[in-house]
């Protein structure tokens, strides 16, 4: 009963508006919030409701997602565009109110409409209720770490010249740690982040990957890190060099200054697992500054390649879950919905479009199970489950795919069946309370890639990974049921599979796609409706009275 009464309101407000930047040399206009790059970080304690107010006076329809919020009976907050609510139109507001309960660590929040989430994003870091503390050694001091990406553009238009082209967006022009692209870009020397660190303090670091369409490896000089949580569940401590982290994720991380009195860089690179698929080779890199240090120059970590997919493996599939930790749920025993779900890029045809520049003359498009997800238009899907509205969505995502085929077989790449995967705006019904197993396949289909894939409104756990076909017979004896990492965003790995488990506990509609941001309007994604329990406890509240109209 006191943790109850110790539960507070946590009010912010966000105006997202225009914000003129000096980087990499030139000025740049950006969509932001409150003023800043990265935006606010919002702090709440586990069992807190926060209260956000987003007033657009940006020129761009706007939503913000709660990134790894449950959202339980609140998906109305949830915030992807057409999928939970209708855009928040320049010049109106919306306030987002949620509980955070049972879950505690780093997350975050981001646009979730078109390519804005490039500037609009911030932490959101969720501590223990008051009395209870973390599963590890209480550190001296806490620092987000929020790695992005910077174009030297609008990025609105970065993306829409992709879909206008049918082509691949232009790559980013630089990495950025805390917003600052760091010393190796041109005109930048000033905007090296830096932390300041005493001899023999601990510092939990707070590592967000909020980069659009790059996985990173991330690593400090010199110095250990240890693992304690990711995507705000608690692991096993893990010690590690290098931190790997696709979009979406975020690793939090202890590192005690023990080294030699100095300054080391701290640097994140790109992991880019598609072979011929161009990208950001840029690093970028801040400073870890021991108190009363003289050295010159900073000394710099030696980065993995670009192409490390071990380096990326053994990480991934090194974590484990804190079992019987705090908010630890076990894993579901019986499973009530078995699916297999590919996930790979494929093309569509070009229309009437002169200019087509993807593969053989087509242009991009992803899928799931060969279908390609496409957003509504007119009413958000979450109102049409609210409201009984047919049309909107349909319930018929096939439970595996059309084809049976060899998934890492680069052959299949000409197969136009395959290649060419229709439009649809079709889900995955759940009852209340189903357990539901997916395998995800990673397809061979031209761009054979590593694709963090994200669920919103559950966590789950990964119970196994690896390379090549699943194996229905093998792989399930390697299942980690004891101890499997929980998290909400999944590297599928490159050629390869994994397992994940969770319960559809939360009535509403969830997002599930591809976190590599220029995979979302290509397809990569669908959605699960999860049906009303029996109890007013199961049942998903009406909309708030400000919920925007389309
Ligand atoms: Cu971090 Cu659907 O998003």
């Amino acid at each position: 009963a006191s943790s109850m009464a110790s539960a507070a309101i946590v009010e912010h407000s966000f105006h997202v508006k225009n914000l003129t930047l000096r980087r990499l040399c030139s000025e740049q206009v950006i969509t932001a919030v409150n003023g800043s790059l990265p935006g606010p970080t919002l702090r709440v304690r586990e069992g807190d409701t926060l209260v956000v107010h987003v007033f657009n006076e940006s020129p761009y329809n706007i939503t913000i997602h709660w990134h790894g919020i449950f959202q339980k009976l609140s998906g109305w907050a949830d915030g992807p565009n057409m999928v939970t609510q209708c855009p928040i139109i320049p010049g109106s507001s919306y306030t987002y109110r949620f509980k955070v309960i049972k879950q505690e660590g780093t997350l975050w929040w981001h646009a979730h409409v078109s390519t804005l989430r490039a500037t609009v994003y911030g932490a959101l870091i969720i501590r223990p209720r008051s009395g209870h503390s973390y599963p590890f050694p209480k550190p001296d001091k806490e620092v987000p770490i929020l790695l992005g990406e910077w174009w030297n553009a609008n990025v609105i238009d970065v993306e829409n010249q992709a879909l206008a082209t049918g082509g691949a967006p232009n790559n980013s022009n630089a990495y950025t740690i805390n917003g600052r692209p760091g010393d190796l870009y041109p005109c930048s020397q000033n905007q090296t982040y830096t932390l300041k660190v005493e001899n023999g303090k601990t510092y939990l670091l707070r590592i967000i990957n909020a980069a659009l369409n790059n996985q990173l490896f991330f690593k400090i000089a010199n110095h250990k890190m240890t693992v304690v949580s990711i995507d705000a569940s608690y692991t096993q401590p893990y010690i590690t060099d290098v931190v790997v982290t696709g979009p979406g994720m975020t690793t939090d991380v202890l590192i005690t200054a023990d080294q030699p009195v100095g300054s080391y860089y701290m640097a994140a690179s790109p992991y880019a697992s598609a072979p011929g698929v161009p990208f950001d080779n840029t690093t970028t890199r801040g400073i870890l500054i021991y108190e009363g240090s003289t050295a010159p120059t900073p000394i710099m970590p030696l980065m993995p390649a670009t192409n490390d997919t071990p380096t990326a493996h053994k990480f991934y599939s090194n974590l484990t879950g804190l079992a019987g930790g705090p908010h630890w749920v076990p894993v579901p025993r019986q499973i009530d919905e078995h699916m297999f779900v590919t996930v790979g890029v494929g093309l569509a045809p070009c229309g009437g479009n002169a200019t087509c520049p993807g593969p053989f003359g087509q242009r991009f498009s992803a899928s799931m199970n060969n279908e390609s997800f496409q957003l509504p238009t007119g009413l958000s899907m979450l109102q049409a489950f609210f409201f009984n509205v047919s049309g909107v969505y349909t319930p018929n995502f096939p439970d595996a795919p059309p084809v049976k085929f060899d998934y890492t077989n680069a052959n299949i790449s000409s197969d136009l069946s395959l290649l060419f995967t229709p439009k649809s705006t079709s889900v995955k019904v759940l009852k209340y309370n189903a357990t539901v197993q997916i395998v995800l396949q990673n397809t061979a289909l031209l761009a054979v890639e590593n694709h963090p894939i994200h669920i919103h409104g559950f966590n789950f756990h990964v119970l196994a990974q690896g390379f090549g076909n699943y194996d229905p017979v093998n792989d399930p004896k390697n299942f980690n049921l004891v101890n499997p990492p929980v998290r909400n965003t999944i590297g599928v790995p490159v050629g390869g599979w994994a397992v994940i488990r969770f319960t559809a506990n939360n009535p509403g509609v969830w997002f599930m796609h591809c976190h590599l941001d220029v995979h979302l309007p290509w397809g990569l994604a669908t959605a699960f409706v999860v049906q009303n329990g029996p109890t007013p406890g199961s049942t998903l509240p009406p909309p708030p009275a400000d919920l925007p109209k389309c």
